[in-house]
């Protein structure tokens, strides 16, 4: 479980996230959509604890992270993962030891039960055969997959994305997009996905909120996002509907600007 209540975060005396309040319950998955810079990446570094916010409360599995000290942090971030905007895999390692670095860092688990986890994270994403690959010999949308297998090897109850399927040609980007629904119907893990893509977000979300710069401006289901009629949110979803009509334009603040018809043109008009 992930609550946010009322948070606040500045970076160089620059607002960058105003009064930020969600809940995602535990075993769902909430999608974080909005623009470019609107705030997305620095909503999962807060839930990581590598960021503070100003003000507000950040309360990850029941324990309130504002303020924690750093080595209590360190056992609320065991139980979370992360996958990184860009897959993030180490290029000088096999698959094998990207999938299996964490646990071998931790060094908790013996070698044989560490193998057994990374193949079994790698089977999940359908690529056991990569085990001995570099990551130079992958697509993108293969590293994106193991990226997502290094999450798993740690059995999180969290894992968060961080635009999961950027990049990727529509077949790699269903098949991404089916894991993290795989995760949540067979593994009940808690998701958070940032992402601006829109056939993602529906396809994966359980529940939705929009950040249109540092503000929520929507929270609640796929259904009700779709029938907004906040321009925002349209100009967001359907930007070829809303930028055809007569006289609107893209503001520069995302959302449409209207502009009125010139004098001259409705005076003709009239006469
Ligand atoms: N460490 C930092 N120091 C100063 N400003 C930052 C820092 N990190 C992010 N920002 C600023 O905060 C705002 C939000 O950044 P963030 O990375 O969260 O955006 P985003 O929604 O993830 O965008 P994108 O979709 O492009 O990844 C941006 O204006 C960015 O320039
Ligand atoms: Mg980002």
């Amino acid at each position: 479980m992930i609550r946010f209540s009322h948070v606040f975060l500045k970076f160089d005396g620059r607002q960058v996230l105003k009064d930020i309040s969600m809940e995602v319950p535990h075993g769902t998955t909430q999608v974080i959509l909005g623009g470019s810079g609107c705030g997305k990446t620095t909503t999962l570094r807060l839930i990581l604890g590598l960021l503070r916010p100003e003000s507000g409360s950040i309360v990850v599995n029941g324990q309130e992270i504002v303020g924690m000290a750093e080595r209590q942090m360190a056992s609320i971030r065991a139980q979370m993962a992360m996958v990184f905007q860009g897959a993030a895999l180490f290029d000088s390692l096999t698959v094998r030891e990207n999938v299996g670095y964490r646990l071998w860092e931790e060094g908790a688990l013996d070698d044989d039960t560490i193998e057994q986890r990374v193949v079994k994270s790698l089977c999940f994403v359908g690529l056991e055969d990569t085990v001995n690959k570099m990551p130079a010999e992958l697509s993108g949308g293969m590293k994106k997959r193991v990226a997502i297998a290094r999450a798993l090897a740690c059995k999180p109850k969290i894992i968060l994305y961080d635009e999961p399927t950027a990049g990727l040609d529509p077949i790699n980007t269903h098949l991404v997009s089916d894991l993290v629904r795989q995760l949540h119907t067979e593994e009940q893990v808690t998701q958070v996905v940032v992402t601006h893509d829109l056939e993602t977000a529906y396809r994966v979300a359980d529940s939705l909120i929009m950040i249109h710069r540092g503000e929520k401006i929507f929270d609640g289901s796929v259904d009700a996002l779709q029938a907004s009629d906040d321009p925002r949110i349209r100009t967001f979803l359907r930007p070829e509907e809303v930028l055809a009509e007569p006289g609107c334009f893209p503001h520069k603040d995302g959302g449409i600007r209207v502009v009125p018809p010139m004098p001259e043109k409705a005076e003709q008009a009239s006469a």
